[in-house]
């Protein structure tokens, strides 16, 4: 049911902020976070060394900001790939390392498979799925519920920030079993979290801004894609969702190797978005605009509110709400899915069923 929306898309986009809110409620209890559902114990948890991620598309995505979270709130050193990829690559098993899989409909064919590769190689297998009745969550040793409610829009969007918020409970947790963060930074990190989902209001209601630039952007055949540590995986999401729904080709790269040849790729017929959040990537992404502006590449920037020297630089911006840098990616990701979605519109795509795609690929 669309309700009052023209398309599910955008109704699931609308809903992040109320979905934010049930997990909050579910996950957080004053500075507790809770993992009813999850059967490995503390003892097991504390003890894990290496955390392998698989999953395909979106579901990557969101996994390589959960490498960062990881590595930052509970220590434990972090590896991503493709499932199509760790499954035939023979990957190395070891006593302490933990397999995750993460996909909204937990039927993803490579994702399944490559979990049964770590199974067949004696390692646990923990899954983030927001299908908790899927064949994954029945193969899996545990389970982490995404509480992202249904999702049909063949585009992830909810699903993307669920995994993306769940991811960083979880690290917290591990890393609050291991006793590795002080109490007060816990507790700015726990404030910044539950004002998300105001934020994300916040940003909802910028939407004519965003649709200004999806009538600029909706007439271009490449767009390029640009962030930074927390934001790399941003880029790479804002890119898959514009060339998923809008048919426009878009490619996300960290911004650090821009110079070492997509650069080659900047006219004034490619327009660059530079995701540059407050923090201590900021002044790198300034760089990357300005090598991206004097080779007369159009500049749509996401910024921190206020940042008046790059709105000054740019052809066009967004902003979203301060916030500290390891959360800007679950603010990120609402402006870069509205300009995937108004650019499809304004190309008349059909936004839900994009052509040649299907929302569980449970075929290789
Ligand atoms: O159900 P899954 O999360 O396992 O699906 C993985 C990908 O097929 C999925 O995220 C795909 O990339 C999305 N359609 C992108 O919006």
């Amino acid at each position: 049911d669309k309700g009052d929306f023209e398309y599910l898309m955008l109704k699931e986009i609308y809903e992040q902020p109320d979905v934010f809110e049930r997990i909050l409620k579910e996950r957080l209890d004053d500075t507790f976070i809770h993992f009813p559902e999850l059967k490995f114990g503390k003892e097991y948890l504390a003890r894990v060394g290496r955390i392998l991620i698989q999953a395909c598309g979106t579901s990557l995505n969101a996994g390589m900001i959960g490498r960062m979270y990881l590595e930052q709130f509970a220590h434990i050193s972090a590896e991503t790939d493709y499932s199509s990829e760790w499954r035939y690559r023979n990957p190395l098993a070891s006593g302490d390392s933990l397999v995750v899989g993460i996909s909204q409909s937990g039927e993803t064919a490579d994702t399944l498979a490559g979990l049964r590769e770590a199974k067949a190689k004696f390692m646990r297998v923990l899954s983030f799925l927001n299908n908790i009745n899927s064949t994954m969550a029945r193969e899996s040793d545990a389970m982490i519920s995404l509480m992202a409610g249904p999702e049909i829009g063949v585009a992830s969007t909810k699903a993307f920030t669920a995994q993306v918020l769940n991811l960083l409970f979880f690290s917290l947790y591990v890393g609050s079993i291991k006793w590795l963060m002080p109490a007060e930074e816990r507790r700015t990190v726990l404030d910044e979290i539950r004002a998300l989902p105001d934020k994300m209001r916040t940003i909802l209601k910028s939407h004519e801004r965003i649709k200004e630039i999806a009538e600029f952007l909706k007439d271009k055949n490449d767009t390029i894609f640009l962030g930074r540590t927390y934001n790399y995986p941003s880029a790479l999401e804002g890119a898959l969702k514009l060339k998923e729904i809008s048919y426009i080709h878009a490619s996300g790269y960290a911004g650090g190797e821009f110079k070492h040849g997509p650069l080659a790729l900047v006219s004034q017929n490619v327009p660059v978005v530079i995701i540059a959040p407050q923090g201590e990537i900021r002044t790198k992404m300034i760089s990357n605009l300005k090598e991206a502006q004097s080779r007369g590449g159009k500049i749509i920037s996401i910024i921190t509110e206020g940042d008046e020297e790059i709105k000054r630089e740019s052809d066009f911006y967004v902003e979203i709400p301060p916030c500290q840098e390891s959360i800007s990616p679950l603010l990120v990701a609402v402006p870069l899915q509205l300009l995937a979605y108004y650019t499809a519109i304004a190309r008349g795509c059909d936004v839900d069923r994009p052509r040649n795609l299907a929302k569980s690929v449970t075929v290789e």
